[in-house]
């Protein structure tokens, strides 16, 4: 196994609309479609697109969603066997209202709540094989604080996407090696309302902000900071281009790529992920990002 992700999986209902309603206002939209997601299954699922090894570890309910989400992340590549079907709770749902390229997005955790310890220790020995193990927030915080401490325990490096973002413990910061907020989750999760660079040069070749249109900034440890732009994008829906960034960033990363390299692959496979409706049927293939990556010069 290479990389093993730990996370949600939901099903989007998602909900076209010409654009997103103001508080306390109903408006007409124009059709709802259902589309696999939920922050771990699109991490895991687009690293299956890139055609690397990966393993979905997660809760779904035992009903019809949750049998098509299973379904749906086999049909990729990647491993399911992990992933447990529970009876007292159902799948984990979102509600996502697309329009004028945006999004909004609530979701329900369900089956996701039962991503605790106890599901954790039954899958341990698994886990630790990963080369890299992938979380979000989409389940319970303690499990979050139970893996990195044992992946921190058995040195197999942990990259938290912390969205939904909440405060972070200082030691789970310790603990990770790659931290992936937007920017708006940088502030939240250090509590901290600094310039960005001050955040970056803090946490260098571990802080890595996502900043949508304009792509992704870290800082190097000699504290040079490395941005590299997004890709000019068709957008149909951003919903999943996070997830999308995340796993392309794993794979680069896994295979050694430095991190501006990385950076660049990760921002190429967003940029393409965007052009379809619904968060992981725009996820590219390995070819289609290299064929990109061809026309773009180095940062
Ligand atoms: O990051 C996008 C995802 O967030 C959606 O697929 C939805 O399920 C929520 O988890």
């Amino acid at each position: 196994m290479k990389i093993a992700v730990v996370g949600s999986l939901n099903m989007d209902l998602t909900v076209t609309a010409p654009r997103i309603p103001l508080k306390g206002e109903t408006i007409l939209g124009h059709e709802l479609q259902y589309h696999p997601g939920g922050k771990g299954a699109n991490q895991a699922f687009a690293i299956a697109r890139l055609g690397t090894d990966v393993t979905m570890f997660g809760c779904v309910g035992k009903d019809a969603f949750g049998n098509q989400l299973v379904d749906n992340l086999k049909s990729t590549g990647a491993e399911t066997k992990w992933i447990k079907q529970i009876d007292q709770a159902k799948t984990g749902i979102a509600l996502i209202t697309v329009g004028e390229h945006d999004n909004t997005i609530v979701v329900v955790p369900g089956a996701n709540s039962y991503v605790d310890i106890n599901y954790i220790n039954t899958v341990k020995d698994e886990l630790l094989q990963a080369s890299l193990v992938m979380m979000q927030l989409e389940i319970p915080s303690p499990t979050v604080q139970y893996v990195c401490q044992i992946c921190h325990e058995a040195n197999v490096p942990v990259m938290l996407n912390p969205a939904p973002a909440i405060l972070l413990d200082q030691d789970l910061i310790n603990q990770v090696s790659y931290l992936t907020p937007n920017e708006h989750e940088a502030q939240i999760i250090f509590n901290d309302t600094s310039a960005l660079e001050d955040l970056l040069r803090r946490h260098p070749e571990k802080l890595v902000v996502t900043r949508g249109a304009l792509g992704a900034i870290v800082a190097d440890n000699t504290g040079h900071i490395i941005s590299v732009p997004a890709i000019d994008a068709v957008v149909v829906d951003t919903t999943g281009a996070g997830d999308t960034f995340n796993g392309a960033l794993a794979v680069a990363l896994t295979e050694g790529q430095n991190m501006s390299k990385a950076l660049q692959f990760a921002n190429t496979a967003a940029g393409l992920s965007v052009s379809k409706l619904g968060a992981q049927s725009g996820m590219p293939t390995r070819a289609e990002v290299e064929e990109l990556l061809k026309t773009r010069s180095d940062p």
